[in-house]
């Protein structure tokens, strides 16, 4: 299943396609990526967890989906975690997780600036997924020293649209990199994606 879905997401061109196929893959898809060995949320929560970041410090879970970041960093310890997403059916899942604060519905509003100490991104900014603007989006919504941890996955490594993004908040002194690590991404796939951690600057 996880296959078909991935083979239609990655070929999906539009914002609203894509929300309509993620709300379509809610029900199954904590099953799918399970049964598949993903690990990425894991990863992210697992970095920021090593970071200084305090463990009641607000973050927030940008495309958040069914809550698998939200979960894995509630299980780092983590106990002001927020979500937000375009997919509504994705979202009434991750309510169900019970790990939320609030859950905000980007198709409606925005997420506040300047509130959030780290946000984070697990499978989210990429191919198939949330165009490179949302990279600009997650910066922007931090305070100065605030954290971005994300996750680039080998499609998406070799999408210069995407890593140029990286690369110019990098040049432009609006973030530095803090750490960047090469590991598995859904381990039945045999993808592999690359976890940022990254300072606002
Ligand atoms: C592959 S899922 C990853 C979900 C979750 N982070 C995880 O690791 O399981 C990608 C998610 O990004 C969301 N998404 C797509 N475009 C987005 C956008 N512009 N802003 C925020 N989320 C978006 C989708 O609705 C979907 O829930």
């Amino acid at each position: 299943m996880t296959d078909d879905y991935l083979d239609k997401v990655y070929a999906l061109k539009t914002d609203a396609d894509r929300r309509a196929l993620y709300d379509d893959w809610a029900a199954q898809y904590d099953d799918d990526l399970a049964s598949q060995g993903y690990v990425t949320p894991a990863r992210c929560a697992a970095t920021l967890a090593a970071s200084p970041l305090p463990k009641d410090a607000a973050i927030l879970d940008m495309g958040c989906g069914t809550g698998l970041l939200g979960r894995a960093l509630a299980a780092q310890g983590f106990t002001q975690i927020d979500g937000a997403d375009v997919s509504a059916g994705m979202m009434e899942k991750a309510r169900k997780s019970g790990v939320y604060g609030r859950l905000l519905d980007l198709s409606e509003t925005r997420a506040p600036k300047g509130h959030y100490k780290a946000v984070a991104a697990a499978g989210v900014i990429g191919t198939g997924a949330a165009p490179p603007s949302v990279f600009d989006q997650c910066l922007d919504l931090l305070p100065k020293g605030g954290l971005f941890c994300f996750s680039f996955n080998d499609h998406t490594l070799e999408e210069p649209a995407y890593t140029d993004r990286l690369n110019a908040a990098v040049a432009d002194g609006k973030a530095r990199i803090l750490s960047e690590e090469i590991g598995d991404h859904i381990k039945g796939l045999g993808s592999r994606a690359m976890v940022y951690l990254l300072e606002r600057q």
